[in-house]
């Protein structure tokens, strides 16, 4: 079934590709893609597959048109949803998208900085298998002891920072932070979160998850012991990560703390990662 066919099975009407009412704004290695997937299931969501538009960080120049082309078709009453998770760090994307709709919903799906941290890192070596060590990586001169934090891996983790370019834009009301962890964990929950947000049915339950344990991770079905259209994550998803030196984790942990803190505050919620 094409993507086409499938957005005009879940909902008649004319079908036409229009520009995002809400954005996963980020962040990389969060659990984006699931989360993607996950709302592709509803009926009420026309989410943008393939890959990710980067237009308000990269691709700007292209024009608003060149951006609703890369949208799915939907009808009247589905919602449409992007994800890019480079958008978070970047300096421009609040301002632009604020210029397109200053009603647009965001989300951002958080993960632990440190685990995040090392994810990333192994994104790149996956690409790189040559790549210098994440420790050495992170120390970029070990004597000093300093930690790079201009390695986007450590970077981008540094929520708080990141999140304050938002808050100039968009009210808090309008930004749901997601829990990536609980997104591993939970996700018929924390997904529940996110259809109450977009104000869509509550239809995407504990039904539409199994465990798989070859994966380790949760996998789709489209209903109840209706396994024949399920699907879990590709390869590069839940990949395993190498072992870090426990002291150089623990380090990484104090750098964060004061800056989970600041994020706790700034969004009402304690995802525990300093516990
Ligand atoms: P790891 O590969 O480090 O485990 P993103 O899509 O934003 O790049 O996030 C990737 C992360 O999504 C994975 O990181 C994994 O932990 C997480 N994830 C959440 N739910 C998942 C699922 N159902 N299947 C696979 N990975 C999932």
């Amino acid at each position: 079934v094409s993507e086409d066919e499938a957005a005009s099975d879940r909902s008649k009407g004319p079908l036409s590709k229009k520009f995002p009412q809400a954005i996963i704004i980020g962040v990389k290695k969060g659990g984006t893609r699931a989360l993607l997937e996950y709302l592709r299931l509803h009926p009420d969501i026309a989410a943008a597959s393939g890959p990710e538009p980067h237009f308000f960080n990269r691709n700007y120049d292209k024009g608003l048109e060149w951006y609703r082309s890369l949208m799915p078709k939907s009808t009247e009453h589905q919602l449409t949803i992007e994800k890019t998770p480079g958008y978070f760090i970047s300096k421009e994307a609040p301002a632009r998208i604020h210029a397109m709709s200053k009603s647009m919903k965001l989300i951002v799906v958080v993960r632990e900085p440190v685990t995040r941290a090392i994810s990333d890192y192994t994104q790149i070596l996956n690409k790189n298998p040559g790549m210098p060590s994440f420790e050495s990586m992170t120390f970029k001169n070990m004597s000093a002891g300093g930690i790079d934090t201009e390695w986007s891996a450590i970077q981008i983790g540094l929520y708080a920072k990141h999140l304050m370019n938002w808050i100039q834009y968009f009210p808090l009301k309008q930004l749901l932070v997601v829990s990536g962890d609980r997104l591993v964990t939970d996700p018929a929950d924390e997904v529940g979160r996110v259809q109450d947000f977009l104000g869509v049915r509550k239809l995407i339950t504990e039904k539409n998850f199994f465990f798989d344990p070859d994966k380790g991770f949760y996998c789709l079905k489209k209903a109840e012991e209706d396994y024949s259209v399920s699907h879990c994550l590709g390869k590069t998803k839940g990949r395993t990560h190498p072992n870090i030196m426990p002291e150089v984790i623990q380090k990484l942990k104090q750098f964060y703390k004061p800056s989970n803190k600041i994020f706790y505050q700034m969004v009402g919620q304690d995802f525990g990662w300093d516990e």
